[in-house]
């Protein structure tokens, strides 16, 4: 089987939600999706640090729990900072790193990211590694140099073995949040396309190929079903639209329908 049998949808709360509203949101999320067979889907959900414990409780194994940041060190003097060895005490599936916010806004940089993915795939975790260009990159035509810069940065000391816990989030800067502008269809596939390149270029074909690569950045309903008829965008990364449960309830059935579709039409 394919890694890319599998629909991948999810979503980071950012600093929203008390662990209390993490709670509710959770329950109502696994109620409403649990006639989903599995096999189909990765469904995950990466809620602020405070929820982490009670959610990978709530959900079991039916929706996958990850943190939206960590440190890369074990331990050590790092005031403020989240170890991997910490976030494995709470059985979590994903570490993200490299969310346009903490590069922007913290002034992460890709070595630092680099550093992340290592260690967090080195604890066990899936890495869920977010890359993008800013507005003004997109406007000097550099999306591609940009996006690949940051992969091989950040994928310099991951090897073959370890590619497989690797998932990627392509999220145009410019395309984040409540002033984002979604991207275009053709736009995204364009994007994809090159990120797929480069991931054989870094690890061949065989196992290059087979890295899921989502999409994020101002999805929503309407757009959703669109951006998952692209060929190559093997999942969707969602802010905002997906806060709410009954929302993201419908933004997945709506996807997984077509994502079946184009799975038929492939095979
Ligand atoms: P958005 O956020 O869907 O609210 O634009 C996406 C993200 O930041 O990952």
């Amino acid at each position: 089987m394919s890694r890319l049998d599998k629909l991948y949808i999810g979503t980071n709360t950012k600093m929203f939600k008390s662990i209390k509203q993490t709670d509710n949101y959770l329950k109502e999320l696994e109620e409403l999706t649990a006639d989903i067979p599995k096999k189909e889907i990765e469904i995950f959900v990466l809620p602020s640090f405070t929820s982490l414990i009670n959610a990978k409780k709530i959900v079991g194994s039916s929706i996958k729990i990850g943190a939206q940041n960590m440190c890369w060190e074990n331990e050590g003097q790092f005031t403020g900072e989240v170890s991997p060895v910490m976030l494995n005490e709470l059985n979590l599936d994903i570490v993200m790193s490299g969310h346009s916010e903490r590069r922007s806004i913290f002034l992460e940089s890709d070595e630092i990211q680099g550093l992340k993915v290592y260690s967090s795939i080195k604890n066990g975790f899936i890495s869920l590694l977010c890359i993008g260009e800013t507005e003004e990159e997109k406007n000097y035509h550099v999306a591609d140099e940009r996006i690949r810069i940051q992969l091989k940065k950040a994928l310099n000391k991951i090897d073959l073995g370890m590619a497989d816990k690797l998932w990627i989030a392509y999220e145009p800067v410019w395309a984040i949040g409540v002033n984002g502008k979604p991207a275009k269809p053709e736009y995204i596939n364009s994007r994809h396309t090159s990120i797929k390149k480069c991931l054989i270029d870094i690890f061949g074909d065989k196992v290059g190929s087979e890295i899921p690569v989502l999409y994020g950045g101002s999805v929503n309903r309407k757009n959703s079903t669109e951006i998952i008829a692209i060929d190559n965008v093997d999942g969707l990364f969602i802010g905002r639209s997906a806060w709410n449960a009954k929302e993201f309830n419908l933004i997945i059935r709506d996807t997984l329908e077509i994502f079946s579709k184009r799975k038929i039409a492939r095979s």
